[in-house]
């Protein structure tokens, strides 16, 4: 099963890296804006972060053009047609990608893969709207995508054996190392990230320690490259309360219930680097820990 061009249906922070980690390797993308508007700020993004890869060397300047014109931008689905896999990468809530995936299964033959790039949720019910099952599969990338090496390929409950070899030598095409995972909330990373993300604001609430320190505690620490705050920031807000929220709703244990300075943080707008506050304010230079988090939780 040969995987020639693909669909992206998102055009946020993973769509973009997704499409572009794939035009750098020879693939061409059809990248979907799901929301109305122009297509001009995704376009604009990708070719910053192309130019941002030139300056420290990931890609050469000659290539630079040729990457861009491997992805073609759009806000319909209907070019996704002739794609032989299309990943969705749209807003993390299971309805709005359910129907997304009901759409997809009108407009495509039943013979291209319908992956989605979900954090935490169950793979098997957006299988559960589709035609032709066993041609749905998770495809789960990390951020940022040019610079993280994994790539989880997740088996649902009807996924064919075909379409898991497909998307993992797919994976080793555009320079990722696969792990197949069982379509489990959360798979294998984000299930052992969120609880500890979550117990770090925990301790937060608890005035164990400061942003800053608990951070620095786990870089130094424990070799991490960034410590829960920088991370949750950087993965945003939102997506960490919509994984939490999954998760819990599947394990009900109280360790990956919402703490409320998360609630309150995405109740307010700040969703972390993309919106310049979360748990540090990035619009101050170097960024500061978020000064309303410095008095204890009421
Ligand atoms: N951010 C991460 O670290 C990360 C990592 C792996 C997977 N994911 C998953 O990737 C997906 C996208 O996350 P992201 O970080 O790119 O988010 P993002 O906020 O950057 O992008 C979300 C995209 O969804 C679109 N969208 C918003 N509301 C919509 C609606 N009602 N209908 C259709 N589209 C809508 C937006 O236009 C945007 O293009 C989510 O499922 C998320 O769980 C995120």
């Amino acid at each position: 099963m040969d995987i020639n061009s693909v669909g992206i249906v998102g055009s946020g922070t993973m769509g973009l890296g997704m499409a572009q980690t794939m035009a750098q390797h020879g693939v061409n993308v059809t990248l979907v804006k799901a929301t109305p508007g122009s297509t001009d700020k995704a376009q604009a993004t990708l070719k910053k972060s192309l130019e941002r890869a030139v300056s420290k060397g990931a890609l050469r300047e000659e290539e630079l053009e040729g990457v861009l014109g491997r992805v073609a931008f759009t806000d319909q689905l209907d070019p996704l047609a002739d794609c032989s896999l299309i990943v969705e990468s749209i807003i993390e809530d299971l309805e709005t990608k359910q129907d997304l995936f009901r759409k997809l299964c009108k407009i495509v033959p039943a013979e291209t893969i319908l992956a989605t790039n979900t954090s935490t949720l169950s793979v098997t019910a957006l299988m559960s709207v589709c035609e032709a099952r066993a041609r749905v599969a998770g495809l789960h990338f990390f951020n940022p995508v040019p610079l993280m090496s994994l790539a989880e390929v997740i088996h649902a409950f009807e996924t064919s054996d075909v379409v898991v070899t497909a998307l993992v030598n797919f994976c080793r095409r555009i320079g990722k190392e696969p792990v197949v995972v069982q379509d489990t909330t959360g798979f294998i990373v984000n299930r052992l990230l969120t609880p500890y993300i979550l117990n770090a604001i925990r301790l937060l609430e608890q005035g164990t320690g400061t942003i800053g320190d608990i951070d620095k505690a786990m870089r130094l620490g424990a070799s991490h490259p960034m410590g829960p705050f920088a991370l949750a920031d950087y993965i945003g807000l939102d997506v960490v309360n919509a994984m939490a929220q999954n998760i819990y709703e599947d394990v009900r244990q109280q360790y990956t219930a919402t703490p409320h300075t998360l609630t309150r943080l995405v109740l307010l707008g700040y969703l972390g680097r993309k919106t310049g506050k979360g748990f540090y304010d990035y619009t101050q230079q170097p960024a500061i820990p978020n000064p309303d988090l410095a008095r204890p939780v009421a």
